[in-house]
Order: C-alpha cells, then structure tokens, then sequence
C-alpha cells in the first residue's frame, strides 16, 4: 500500500464526488484500485482518470469519502484488473448512473486516440448525470424525464445502428448490464462487448475468492471488465 494526498475534490451533489489525488497512477481505463479511507474500510473503486475516482455514497466509507477534505491522506492498493481493450473503430459506451466512472476515464483514453466515441448515459435524475457537459458526443436519458430522453439507456440503444459500432463498452447497475446482455446475446455481437462488473471485494488479487463469478472467473483478477462472450448472467 501506498498513500496519495487528496488534491482537490469536486462535490457535484449530496451523494457524488470526485477525489483527485496529487499523484497520476500507472493504469488503463477500466482498472480499479482498493482504495483505504483510514478509520473506515477499504473499498474498490474503479479510477475515473489516471489520478482520481468518483463516487457514489452508499455506506459509511463512501460517505466519508466524499465529504473528504483536502490535503488529507488515502491508502492505495493498485491499480488492479483487466482494462478495457481499445478499439480503432467507432465506440460506444453505455453508462447507467456511477456506471460512468471507468467509461469517462475510457471516454478520454480513445478520444486522445482519435477514435471516434458515442456514448449514452442514463440515470435515476438531472442531479445524477454528473458527466454530461464533460462527455463529448453524448445522449442522456432519465428515468424521471429531468433531462434528456425520459426512459432507460436501454430504451436510447434501441434507436442506435449496433452494426456502425466496433466495440461497445457497458458498465451501470447489475440490472442494466444484464438487460444489455441479452439484447446482446440476441443479436450475436456478445465478442465485440465488454462489461465492467462489480462484486464484493476483499484482496483485490485473486486471493480471498470472495469476488467469484458462477463461472469460476474472480472479479478482481480475471475482470472486473469482461467480454460479454466469456461470461454469463
Ligand atoms: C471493481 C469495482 C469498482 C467499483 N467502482 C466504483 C466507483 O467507481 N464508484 C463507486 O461509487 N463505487 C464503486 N464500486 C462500489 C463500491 O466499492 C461500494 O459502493 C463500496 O464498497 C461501498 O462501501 P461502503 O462502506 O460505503 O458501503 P457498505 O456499507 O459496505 O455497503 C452499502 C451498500 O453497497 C453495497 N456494496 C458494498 N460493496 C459493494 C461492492 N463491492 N459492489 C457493489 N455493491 C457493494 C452493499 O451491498 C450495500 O447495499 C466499485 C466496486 C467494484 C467491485
Ligand atoms: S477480491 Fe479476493 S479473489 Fe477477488
């Protein structure tokens, strides 16, 4: 473990933060690191660019961690797992809520790459679409008509030409992804997929078990990004 120093934090509502740290870690987009807010737990978190994570609140670790003052130290494990794998051709990116964090970071990876990036971001709220103005070429959606499409992500893939798309990147809520995963599997285009999953964690390293899929494969080592052909919901 090393230690970081928060740099600055960006606090976009009551629940979501981004903490920037004070020093870039060597990673790709997809990566997580386990992240140890001290007097509370260690908790995976996936790195939204090279030098920060964004988070949502859901417990004691994530709420300390995103009222976290500046200037104030964090333990750091990584970056760890399977990166998203780039492409050449045009992408899309699918995000559903916090689901957006390893996608921004990817958002920002290829369009550096001059691939050519769309991406459809759905969310509960207007408050939760904390990326729209910073994701270039996007189509939002919410489930409450507060911004954009009123509906689901899934409802806005719907209305896409799939065969213009070389790979399409997915990461949101369990339910998301396995809607997605479906339509998918229907269409047969699963191999040119991938799917950044979330479990329990512990070690983070392939060692405790505590993050195995059905299939045998470990979150943390083996993911957390996956083709949609190498798994199945
Ligand atoms: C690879 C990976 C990447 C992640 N990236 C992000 C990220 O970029 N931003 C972000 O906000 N969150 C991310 N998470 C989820 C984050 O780790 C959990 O929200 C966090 O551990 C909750 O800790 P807590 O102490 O605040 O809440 P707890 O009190 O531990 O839990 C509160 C609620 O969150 C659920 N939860 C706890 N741990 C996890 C987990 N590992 N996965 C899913 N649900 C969990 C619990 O079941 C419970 O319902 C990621 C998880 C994984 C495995
Ligand atoms: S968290 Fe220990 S094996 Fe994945």
């Amino acid at each position: 473990m090393f230690s970081v120093r928060v740099e600055k934090v960006i606090k976009y509502n009551e629940n979501y933060s981004t903490i920037f740290f004070d020093s870039y870690l060597k990673s790709y987009p997809g990566q997580f690191v386990m992240v140890n807010v001290f007097g509370y737990e260690e908790i995976p978190l996936s790195l939204s660019s090279p030098n920060s994570v964004t988070v949502k609140a859901v417990g004691k670790t994530t709420k300390a961690l995103i009222n976290i003052p500046t200037g104030e130290l964090l333990g750091i494990r990584g970056s760890f797992g399977k990166p998203f794998t780039p492409t050449n051709g045009k992408a899309l990116l699918i995000a559903g809520g916090i689901g957006a964090a390893p996608l921004f970071y990817l958002h920002d990876y290829l369009k550096r790459k001059g691939v050519e990036v769309k991406v459809l971001y759905g969310a509960r709220t207007q408050e939760e679409l904390i990326w729209k103005s910073r994701f270039e070429n996007v189509v939002t959606s919410t489930d409450d008509g507060s911004e954009g499409f009123k509906g689901t992500v899934f409802d806005l893939l719907k209305r896409e030409r799939i065969e213009e798309y070389s790979k399409i990147y997915c990461c949101g809520p369990e339910a998301l992804l396995k809607k997605l995963y479906n339509y998918f599997e229907e269409l047969e285009i699963l191999s040119k997929t991938e799917f950044s999953l979330e479990r329990y964690m512990r070690c983070g390293i392939g060692v405790c078990g505590s993050c195995v899929l059905e299939n045998g494969l470990r979150v943390c080592a083996d993911g957390p990004v996956f083709r949609g052909d190498e798994i199945d919901f």
